[in-house]
């Protein structure tokens, strides 16, 4: 059954960011986080603490981070891919991060540089000194639904990697359709098949639209009752190494769809509208939310 209340994993600071050609001055991205915590999300992805050299435009991640003003009540996590992000998120302090790998092999490779059993090595040291620390983690698992190289996923990969995530500690598992290739059903049977080993409460669902599936994708698995999703304000995202990938579902979307359907968000809409409005301006181009389209007429 559907829940009563949803909480939004808001990515737009970093998955929105991170595939932008231009690079954008680190008091915009201030900015934009500063004005989404004023909306009533309670998590808000900043950046990613991952290689300047594989992502240049998120070179400013300690900046960003530490230029934030902190709202009680929010959590800001941050990309991490091995220990090297995990210190450097800590040195600007960090106290939540997200480590992400991928239910197909050959996308591991070209995003991370790493297998899935390589990445999962990287990260074990990250979970030890995150417990130590008293910081959460959250996981990824990318291309629940279909690589751009592998093509076909088999369902039972991405419940092993999903998992094994959970397992190892991560307080939640965002499964993500990286390229947004996937379908109503396909969603709800992959959903349902982690869930059988994953606690449905730890799961969280990150869906892409290249193609338009996402809110259809979304309301599949609120069935199945997951109640956290991941968006994008403005529906800006996508991730450098999936090729195709355009952006995330757009967070405004999202919230009107739930709140139509009388499910709580805690997200004040037209505050959200106006900040997607607002960075799509930065970006210099067209906002990809309909609803923020339909709000200005
Ligand atoms: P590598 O080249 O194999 O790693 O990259 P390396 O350990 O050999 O390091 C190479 C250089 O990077 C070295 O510098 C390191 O010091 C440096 P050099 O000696 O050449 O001067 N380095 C770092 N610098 C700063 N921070 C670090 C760091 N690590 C190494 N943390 C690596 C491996 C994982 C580092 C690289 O592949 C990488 O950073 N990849 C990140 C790619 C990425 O960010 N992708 C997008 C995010 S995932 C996504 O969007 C999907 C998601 O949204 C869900 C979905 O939609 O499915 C989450
Ligand atoms: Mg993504």
């Amino acid at each position: 059954s559907t829940p009563s209340a949803v909480r939004i994993v808001e990515v737009g600071a970093r998955d929105g960011l991170q595939n932008e050609k231009t690079i954008i001055p680190a008091a915009t991205k201030i900015e934009l986080i500063d004005r989404l915590s004023a909306t009533g999300l309670r998590t808000i992805e900043a950046t990613s603490f991952v290689s300047p050299k594989w992502v240049p435009q998120l070179a400013d991640a300690a900046e960003v981070f530490a230029g934030i003003a902190k709202r009680e009540g929010v959590a800001y996590p941050v990309l991490v891919p091995n220990l090297q992000g995990y210190e450097r998120a800590r040195e600007v302090g960090a106290r939540e991060v997200a480590i992400f790998t991928a239910a197909s092999e050959a996308f591991n490779r070209k995003n991370i540089n790493a297998s899935i059993d390589e990445s999962i090595e990287r990260f074990l040291p990250v979970l030890e000194r995150a417990a130590a620390d008293g910081v959460r983690v959250r996981g990824y698992v990318s291309t629940v639904l279909g690589c751009p190289y592998q093509g076909d996923v088999p369902v039972a990969d991405v419940v092993r990697v999903a998992r094994r995530l959970h397992d190892l500690g991560c307080y939640e598992v965002s499964l993500g359709d990286t390229i947004g290739i996937g379908t109503p059903l396909k969603a709800r049977a992959m959903l349902r098949a982690v869930a059988g080993e994953v606690p449905v409460d730890a799961l969280a669902v990150h869906f892409h639209d290249t193609r338009g599936q996402a809110l259809a994708n979304i309301l599949a698995c609120l069935e199945e009752g997951v109640s956290v999703v991941d968006s994008s304000v403005s529906g800006t995202g996508g991730c450098p190494y999936a090729k195709g990938a355009t952006g995330n579902v757009a967070s405004e979307d999202v919230v009107y769809m739930l709140e139509g359907m009388g499910i709580a968000t805690g997200i004040d809409l037209p505050a959200l509208i106006a900040t997607g409005l607002w960075i799509s301006e930065q970006l210099g181009r067209a906002t990809s939310s309909r609803v923020a389209r339909a709000a200005v007429g």
